[in-house]
């Protein structure tokens, strides 16, 4: 897991504003393309975890009591371990997830939540079994006070971002 503690902060780069790939991914298809992402562009990384990490069983979608399925129906929050101490220092966000149902899953939702996104230009890009990005954007905006832009897109790879 790469964290906070080893995203270099933007500070280094002499108080210049930085960018920031953050991004959640439970089956490792999102965290590839992000990090390959976050590499070329020299971006620093974080990775989103819930606080209770999800199992096997959590995710598996088809089944309508799993953890995955009563949180989106639900709409209800999911903690995310760690934070983001210096994001005041990134002005472009790059922020990726699997699509879940249709959407953005929940806790990136309760990610947004936790931070203020006051002046910063928001990049969504997503995963997914086949679904397109559909109005992920949207659904996910109230989440992101105060962000100046907020486009989003399905990626199958980094070039694509
Ligand atoms: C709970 C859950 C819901 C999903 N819902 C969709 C969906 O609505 N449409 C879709 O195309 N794929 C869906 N998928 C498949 C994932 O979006 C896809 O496999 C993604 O690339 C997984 O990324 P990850 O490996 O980073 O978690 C779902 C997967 C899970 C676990």
């Amino acid at each position: 897991m790469i964290n906070k503690t080893e995203a270099k902060k933007a500070s280094e780069n002499g108080g210049e504003m930085a960018t920031l790939v953050a991004y959640f991914s439970a089956g490792g298809t999102t965290a590839r393309v992000a990090k390959e992402y976050a590499e070329k562009i020299g971006a620093d990384v974080f990775e989103i975890v819930p606080e209770q990490p999800y199992t096997k069983a959590d995710i598996t979608f088809v089944n309508p009591l799993a953890r995955c399925n009563r949180e989106q129906i639900g709409g209800k929050d999911v903690p995310v371990a760690g934070k983001i101490e210096n994001f005041s220092e990134y002005d472009t966000i790059y922020l990726g997830f699997p699509i879940w149902y249709g959407q953005a899953p929940r806790v990136i939702h309760t990610f947004g939540k936790g931070y203020d996104w006051s002046g910063k230009t928001v990049h969504l890009f997503a995963t997914s079994g086949g679904s397109g990005i559909g109005k992920t954007a949207e659904k996910l905006s109230p989440s992101l006070k105060g962000a100046v832009s907020v486009d989003a897109k399905r990626v199958t790879g980094a070039a694509e971002i």
